[in-house]
Parts: structure tokens; C-alpha cells; sequence
């Protein structure tokens, strides 16, 4: 017997590979998505407290009430509006569960979905895995803006969602509200619905605001708004975090999430229940990020490389197409075992592995690896001839 694979072109991620490397060649690993400090300890001790105190066993299925009550007052508070936490907030095990579970409980066989690329690497299988076709769109190449006449064209009476990203990875590419209101547009009176990660959501610089897609009213009927604790609060491998969707759209996403993980791990959303109700927690995210984007933009702007503007996430892209004809494939390993500096290739958030020469760090590591890691790429242009 031979398995056919449902999935035949996914491989190892680039994101594993890029890390092993990195712990191979004991180099400063600005490649994958985590960050390299710890939480606040007082978050660590709630955690330890409900451990102590036996909150471990099964939490219920659409998370404790406790957390959900306290996200709804978090949107309430950034995004404007109060989802009831009854029937329209559900705590999934990370984004990836809940872009998994918002894609499975509306793709069918053969329904087409909108995938704006460069894009993270979980959307495509959840598509094709539901027996989805992608249908990619590419962002414009300057800035990482949505091209709306390339994302027209492409909508079709199979059109059933779109996925999109902001604060984006990779480019940092943050929505304004009037690509909010073009998206609306275009959904307007078809049956098309959007899985929106906002895993970034609390991750902005420079002033600008992250604009929900559930704060749209009107994109808010369509919408699921996919987030994460792990990422607002430096610890990614807890691999918890909600989606919030309306009353209708929630139940048949509860009907998956049922049966992916039924429900996820109890301690934790006691604690984060506990921790979410000073707002302070989550509103002085963005100050504290924008000092490690200012420090490692500067000091990046200071090599040969020409840096993107990032406007949030933890993401800070540059091109060296001025420098060296070279695979962005290449340059990052190289540039992990010469240089010992570990980044990721852009070429593979593209479905055709398009290479414009750029490369993506993450700078949520504390500041001496970051300064160490910009002196080294001082030499970037010795391993490029
Ligand atoms: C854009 C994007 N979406 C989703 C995720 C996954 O989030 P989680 O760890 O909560 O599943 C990541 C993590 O890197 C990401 O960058």
C-alpha cells in the first residue's frame, strides 16, 4: 500500500529549517516568529497559581467564561464594539487553529479562496485540505499595500472567503480603515467571508492604529477575526489564542473546533482571564515593541541592505537586489553560517517561490542580540561577491 499524500508539495517548513541552521552555526536566530525575552513574571505566577490551585482538568469547549467576558471588554476597548461573549467569542488552541477551524467551517469542495501573498504558510493546506482551490493575489511589490483591482479581477461566482493579514507578516504592512471599507465593496451582497489574523493586532508603530476588521460593521456580518495570546504577550508556545465571529458564524466554527482540539488548556485562560483585566497589559505593547523596530531599523539602515518600512508586527524586511543577483534561499543560509546571523528567504511566502531578493527578520529579541546581530551584517557585502 502507498499513502497518497493529501498534501504532496509540503515539505519541512523553512522556518524549522532556518532555526536548526541557526542552532547549528550557533548564530543569532532572527529568523523565525518568536520572541527571545520572557513574559511578565506576574503572568507566570497567575499560570502557576491555577496549576497549584487544580484548575486542570477539561475547560469548556468555547473556553471559560471568565476570558471570554474579558475579550469582549478588550475589543470593546480597541476595537469599538462588545461581542457577546456568549455566542460570539471562542479560545482555540493558537490562530493556526483558529484559521484552520473559520476555513474548514465554510470552504467546500471546490470553492475558490482569495490568498494575498506574500502569505503565511498555514493558510494554503487549511484551503486545499477542505478541498478549496487558492487563488493568490499579489501585493504590490513597493510596499506590501493591497493591489483592490488585482483582488476585483480575481473574485468569481466559486469565490467563498478571503484571507487576509494586518499587521502583516512578513512585510509589516498595516490596513487603513479605507481598505476596510474597498473590501466591503467588493464583498458586498455575495457570499463571501473573511478570515482575518490579526495575530499582530497589538503590534503597531509610530502612532497607527491596527483597524479590527470585526470593528467594520458591515464586514463584521462576514467577518472571523482570528487572534493570539501567545504573540501579544511573548509567550508562543502556550499556543492559545480566539476567534470572534458573529452568532451564526460561530456556532458551525464551534461545530470544528469541537472536534480539532474540543478545548484548550485550562490554567492558562484562568490566567489570562486574570491578567487581561488591566488594559495596561496590552495597550503598552506597541511602545514597548517600537523601541526594538527603532533600534534595529536604524542600525539595519546603518548596512548595505535597503530596508522596507515596517509599520507593525515584529518584522522588519530589506532588499539587497542592488547588491548581489544571488537566491534569497542562498543569502540566508549563507548569511547564517558566514555571518551567523539567521533571517528568512521572502521567496517562500510566495506560491510560485517568486525571489525579488528580500529578506525578513524578526527583532523580538532583546536588545544585545540585536546590536550584535547588525554589527555583523556591517559584512553582509564580503559574503555577497
Ligand atoms: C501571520 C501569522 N498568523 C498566525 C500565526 C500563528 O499563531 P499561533 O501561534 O497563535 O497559532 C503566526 C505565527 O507565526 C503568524 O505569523
Amino acid at each position: 500500500m502507498t499513502l497518497q499524500s493529501k498534501l504532496p508539495h509540503i515539505g519541512t517548513t523553512i522556518f524549522t529549517v532556518m532555526s536548526r541552521l541557526a542552532t547549528e552555526e550557533n548564530a543569532i536566530n532572527l529568523s523565525q516568529g518568536f520572541p527571545g525575552f520572557g513574559a511578565d513574571p506576574l503572568l507566570l505566577e497567575m499560570v502557576a497559581k491555577y496549576v497549584r490551585d487544580g484548575m486542570n482538568q477539561y475547560a469548556p469547549m468555547v473556553g471559560i467564561p471568565a476570558l471570554r467576558e474579558v475579550l469582549a471588554e478588550k475589543t470593546r476597548l480597541t476595537q469599538g464594539y462588545f461581542p457577546d461573549p456568549e455566542t460570539e467569542v471562542t479560545i482555540v488552541s493558537g490562530a493556526t487553529e483558529a484559521i484552520f477551524s473559520a476555513v474548514s467551517a465554510v470552504v467546500r469542495s471546490g470553492d475558490e479562496v482569495i490568498i494575498l501573498e506574500p502569505a503565511y504558510d498555514s493558510y494554503e493546506p487549511a484551503v486545499t485540505l477542505n478541498g478549496g482551490i487558492p487563488v493568490y493575489v499579489r501585493l504590490n511589490s513597493t510596499d506590501f499595500s493591497v493591489n483592490w483591482e488585482k483582488v476585483k479581477a480575481s473574485v468569481s461566482p466559486k469565490t467563498r472567503a478571503i484571507l487576509v493579514n494586518t499587521p502583516h507578516n512578513p512585510s509589516g504592512f498595516v490596513w487603513d480603515k479605507s481598505d476596510l471599507d474597498t473590501l466591503a465593496d467588493l464583498i458586498r451582497g455575495r457570499e463571501i467571508y473573511v478570515i482575518s489574523d490579526e495575530v499582530y493586532e497589538h503590534i503597531t508603530f509610530d502612532g497607527k492604529p491596527h483597524f479590527s476588521l470585526g470593528g467594520h460593521p458591515e464586514l463584521r456580518s462576514k467577518t472571523f477575526v482570528c487572534g493570539s495570546f501567545g504573540k501579544t504577550f511573548h509567550v508562543t508556545g502556550w499556543k492559545i489564542g480566539y476567534c470572534i465571529a458573529p452568532r451564526t458564524l460561530t456556532a458551525e466554527f464551534r461545530k470544528i473546533h469541537q472536534y480539532v482540539t474540543f478545548s484548550t488548556v485550562t490554567p492558562i485562560q484562568f490566567a489570562l482571564a486574570e491578567y487581561l483585566e488591566a488594559p495596561d497589559r496590552y495597550l503598552s505593547i506597541p511602545g514597548f515593541y517600537q523601541k526594538k523596530r527603532d533600534l534595529f531599523a536604524m542600525g539595519l539602515a546603518k548596512t548595505a541592505l535597503k530596508i522596507i518600512p515596517s509599520q507593525g508586527s515584529f518584522f522588519q524586511m530589506a532588499s539587497y537586489g542592488h547588491l548581489s543577483s544571488m537566491a534569497d534561499q542562498k543569502l540566508a543560509i549563507e548569511m547564517t553560517k558566514k555571518l551567523k546571523v539567521a533571517c528568512i528567504p521572502i521567496s517562500v511566502f510566495y506560491s510560485d517561490k517568486q525571489d525579488d531578493k528580500i529578506i525578513r527578520f524578526c527583532f523580538a529579541k532583546e536588545n544585545d542580540q540585536l546590536e550584535e546581530a547588525l554589527s555583523r551584517l556591517k559584512k553582509l557585502e564580503d559574503i555577497l561577491n
